[in-house]
């Protein structure tokens, strides 16, 4: 039921605040102590030598972002890799692989052809999905609650933030992230409203930025450059606004010959130690022509800025940072009369290879 809502997608945009704090209730007792992951998935994930995130869309970009998580707090090597390639050309494993399934559904094909792979040779598996009771789920060795609650509309949005924070909670049930996570997550629910209350915003830059625009750009380096990819893909699908998502230092090797006036490049502005650099790369693409946004963290904000992300720690900035461009999505499609919750061509659930 969509309520008051004229559309799914923005219902459940603006669940992701409940969402956090929903998914902070369920893995942390009253005292912060972590609850509801087993150790005899921790054990198995601490004897690994690597992990392999296996998914497809946006729970990958989810994966991208995870993966820091378990490098970074964990200490265990992560690879992520798209489930479609995986499962057709499986690359060389290491000794003691441990698998993650990262999907909203649990029913992606792709998916689960990789996991049945896994399981003839022998590996262990884990599935963190939304829809819990799916293949995916049943058919790992241990499964997780996303907890983003149902998710209609078929640009996800609420399943990826969910797949983010669980997967930085498993990674702190592994290694220490050297912050209260807890708290932490509190304050990410609180600003992930923030960010949505300013929708007339977003309304403004997407039909500013937008208006009658074929090609657009999200750049970022480091974990902004994981959000880019799924910023793009979220104004691409249900936009039709042809948008590709870049690592900001890779433009000058090619594709800022795309750049042209007025071109959309959207930058996001949330790492400190590449904030420089990425600077530098949006006064090179606005020296040739476009029309250049910029969504920086508070910290790291300048005078100009479109957006100012209130902040959180640093590793937790994807939370937040893929907020705007969801809504950018959600209002650029709006004002071209598409259906957002169904964009052509797509199902919500991809159940076919
Ligand atoms: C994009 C989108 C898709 C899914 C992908 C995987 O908004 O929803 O890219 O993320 O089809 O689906 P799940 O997560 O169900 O495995």
């Amino acid at each position: 039921n969509k309520g008051a809502y004229p559309y799914y997608m923005l219902k459940e945009i603006d669940e992701q605040a409940v969402v956090a704090r929903n998914i902070a209730a369920h893995y942390f007792d009253e005292d912060g102590n972590l609850q509801g992951i087993g150790c005899a998935i921790t054990d198995r994930m601490q004897e690994a030598d690597r992990l392999y995130i296996v998914a497809a869309g946006t729970s990958y970009h989810a994966g991208l972002v995870g993966k820091r998580y378990f490098e970074q707090w964990a200490k265990i090597p992560t690879e992520v890799h798209i489930a479609s390639e995986f499962a057709y050309d499986q690359p060389m494993l290491s000794e003691k692989p441990f698998f993650i399934f990262l999907s909203q559904s649990g029913e992606t094909a792709d998916s689960r052809e990789v996991l049945d792979n896994v399981k003839k040779q022998g590996y262990p598996a884990l599935t963190l999905a939304n829809v819990m009771n799916s293949t995916l789920t049943r058919e790992a060795d241990f499964a997780l609650p996303v907890l983003a609650g149902p998710e209609i509309a078929v640009a996800s949005t609420k399943a990826y933030t969910a797949q983010v924070l669980v997967q930085a909670i498993l990674a702190s049930a592994l290694g220490n992230p050297g912050f209260d996570l807890k708290a932490e997550l509190a304050k990410v629910a609180v600003e992930i409203s923030a960010i949505t209350d300013e929708k007339e915003s977003f309304k403004q830059i997407a039909e500013t930025a937008l208006k009658g625009q074929k090609s657009a750009f999200y750049i970022g380096r480091g974990l902004d450059a994981a959000v880019a990819l799924e910023a793009a893909l979220k104004l691409k699908e249900i936009s039709y606004v042809q948008t590709e998502g870049f690592a900001a230092g890779e433009l000058k090797h090619g594709t800022i010959s795309l750049i042209e006036d007025g071109t959309p490049v959207f930058a996001l502005l949330t790492q400190e130690k590449t904030a420089g650099l990425l600077r530098g790369e949006v006064a090179q693409v606005a020296a040739r022509g476009a029309n250049t946004i910029i969504l920086a963290s508070e910290s790291l904000a300048k005078e100009g800025d479109a957006f100012v992300l209130p902040e959180v720690n640093e590793l937790l900035m994807p939370i937040l940072a893929v907020i705007p461009a969801q809504l950018i999505a959600y209002y650029a499609t709006l004002d071209r009369g598409l259906d957002v919750d169904r964009p052509r061509n797509l199902a919500k659930s991809v159940t076919v290879q």
